[in-house]
């Protein structure tokens, strides 16, 4: 089939099954464009909560497609490689968080997004990077807290806020091998360039980071600035909807450590073409299951997540 029949066919299906097409801006280029919506982990989770469609196709990974079922227990949820897993999330396996949970009592437990619905089923709030800081901001200040799974992001908070949570130590592995060496070398290549990196990025980057952000604020803050170069630290996905909002800038993407690859891609997130969405509308699966016995927990976290989002207008 040829890229074009593919699009025609996605587009008659989801009118025809009533679907919506949600993507990250991880995704190749070509689902991004096909999609009836592009965002960060936070947007993604805000639709999934709120679409009429009877159908969800989430282009991200799997994590993405369990917090859209989470919200949404009566439609189907459908990813379109059911493999397309998350390091970070790998990094903190329930049990083991159960444990390190009930090893530091009277503590409030903050996770990320990018953790299964399991962590979340042990969670109090969850948080995006596009609202951490908020959220932690929103309780007080001398309140225990436990974040995890990404040390990177957590240590950040903390920096922000002045507080000192409990880290549980993850990382994810795209953004923490960026080679500040050659980040160095690109800055001195292109010294008008301002460095922008996402939150989960090590602290030596976000050191020399004229921005941090979540994704949609990296965007944000590129199609604001009167500045024309950028380098961007975080996965190279992002560079699409950059330079489609700025055609007139330039985006270079970080280097990672790897000498040979000029951009940092997540293995996972390009786990899902164009084809494989086309067999997902078309077969409806892989789909996405979540026990309601977790969901009913897990879905108290992500509520909280929303509606203090929504308080602070994020
Ligand atoms: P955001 O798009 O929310 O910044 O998340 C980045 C990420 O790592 C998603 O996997
Ligand atoms: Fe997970 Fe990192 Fe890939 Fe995001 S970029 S899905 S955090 S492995």
């Amino acid at each position: 089939m040829t890229k074009e029949s593919i699009i025609e066919q996605i587009n008659f299906l989801r009118k025809e099954k009533n679907a919506i097409i949600l993507a990250h801006y991880y995704q190749e280029a070509e689902i991004q464009d096909v999609a009836d919506f592009v965002g960060d982990s936070l947007a993604l989770a805000q639709w999934a909560a709120k679409t009429t469609a009877d159908i969800i196709v989430l282009c991200g990974v799997h994590f993405m497609g369990e917090t859209a079922k989470i919200l949404s227990p009566g439609k189907r949820v459908f990813i379109p490689d059911l493999k397309a897993g998350c390091s970070l999330a790998d990094s903190c396996p329930a049990p083991e968080f159960k444990k390190f949970i009930a090893e530091h009592p009277g503590h409030t437990v903050i996770s990320y997004v990018n953790t299964t619905a399991a962590v979340k089923a042990l969670t109090d709030i969850v948080v995006t990077s596009t609202n951490a800081r908020q959220i932690v901001e929103s309780l007080p200040q001398d309140e225990k807290i436990i974040f995890g799974p990404d040390k990177n992001l957590g240590d950040y908070i903390n920096k922000l806020t002045g507080r000192n949570m409990l880290l549980w130590d993850g990382v994810c592995h795209v953004h923490a091998q960026f080679s500040l060496e050659r980040i160095l070398a690109l800055k001195k290549e292109y010294p008008d360039a301002l460095l922008l990196a996402h939150p989960e990025c090590p602290k030596y980057l976000l050191e020399i980071a004229d921005h941090v952000g979540s994704t949609s604020s990296i965007l944000k803050y590129a199609t604001n600035s009167a500045q024309k170069q950028f380098i961007v630290a975080t996965e190279a996905g992002i560079l699409h909807q950059m330079q489609k909002e700025n055609p007139d800038k330039l985006f270079i993407p970080a280097p990672p450590e790897d000498a040979t690859c000029a951009c940092n891609e997540c293995f996972y997130m390009k786990m899902n073409t164009l084809e494989k969405l086309y067999l997902c509308l078309k077969n409806e699966q892989p789909e996405i299951f979540v026990e309601e016995q977790v969901r009913v927990k897990a879905v108290k976290s992500i509520e909280r997540m929303l509606e203090i989002s929504e308080r602070y207008g994020l």
